[in-house]
């Protein structure tokens, strides 16, 4: 793994968009993977200056989302879908079919999953961003037993629910499942860009650098990958 560590969070931003418009400018057919909380935001608003400025098109790029709550539809402005449609995608020229999300109401979730799967399978990921949680998590793959490998419905840990409630009004309007991609996937991606600022998140970037490679700390798989890069600002 390679790791950057920088003052600022801008600093993280420029950085990290650089690698990924980088990355576009050499295939604009690119497939991104992307993430939502709080830490790529700055990314997706410097990829957002990049494409007003005329220096990358989204036009030929294809997304794939790491996750949905369960229950939260595109319209409902806690839901992924709508988080991304207002932070990236209703602000540059991608085309609303090469856009790809798991859907949070659909009607049966293991088939939704599956549908993903095989999708990502057809399609492939260049280049994921990844945020990661206090408790090591990415996307949705809390702390468990055993690495979950595939595109699954997944219980969020408790820490999780409180850590996401400050998007929320209220701790119980945080849903309490969620669907994601799972590791399995999430390794498959042919280049790793993993985003985390903050003293609360040192803890857990320490853990996954250095730490045993265990499904208790589940970034820690990110060990193995070939080409992950983690950048970590303090701020
Ligand atoms: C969101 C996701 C999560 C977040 C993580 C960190 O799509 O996959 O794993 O990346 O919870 O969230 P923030 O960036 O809000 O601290």
């Amino acid at each position: 793994m390679k790791y950057i560590e920088l003052d600022t969070y801008d600093k993280l931003s420029e950085v990290a968009s650089e690698l990924i418009s980088y990355e576009i400018k050499n295939n604009p057919s690119l497939v991104l993977g992307l993430a939502t909380g709080s830490s790529p935001v700055g990314i997706y608003q410097n990829l957002i200056k990049k494409y007003k400025n005329g220096e990358i098109s989204f036009k030929n790029i294809k997304t794939f989302n790491l996750d949905e709550y369960l229950g939260l539809d595109s319209d409902n402005n806690q839901s992924y879908r709508y988080f991304m449609q207002k932070n990236l995608f209703d602000q540059i020229d991608i085309n609303s079919e090469n856009i790809n999300f798991l859907n949070g109401v659909c009607i049966d979730a293991d088939e939704e999953c599956s549908r993903y799967d095989k999708l990502i399978d057809n399609i492939g990921i260049d280049v994921q961003v990844l945020g990661i949680g206090i408790n090591g998590h990415i996307a949705f793959n809390e702390p468990s037993d055993s690495f979950a490998k595939t595109t699954h419905v997944v219980k969020l840990a408790e820490k999780t629910i409180q850590a996401n409630s400050r998007f929320f009004n209220h701790i119980s309007e945080v849903p309490t499942k969620a669907l994601t991609m799972g590791i399995k996937q999430i390794f498959k991606s042919k280049k790793i860009i993993l985003v985390a600022n903050g003293k609360n998140k040192k803890d857990a970037i320490e853990k996954m650098l250095k730490g045993e490679i265990t499904p208790n700390m589940p970034a820690s798989i990110l060990q193995l990958h070939s080409d992950c890069t983690v950048i970590y600002s303090k701020e």
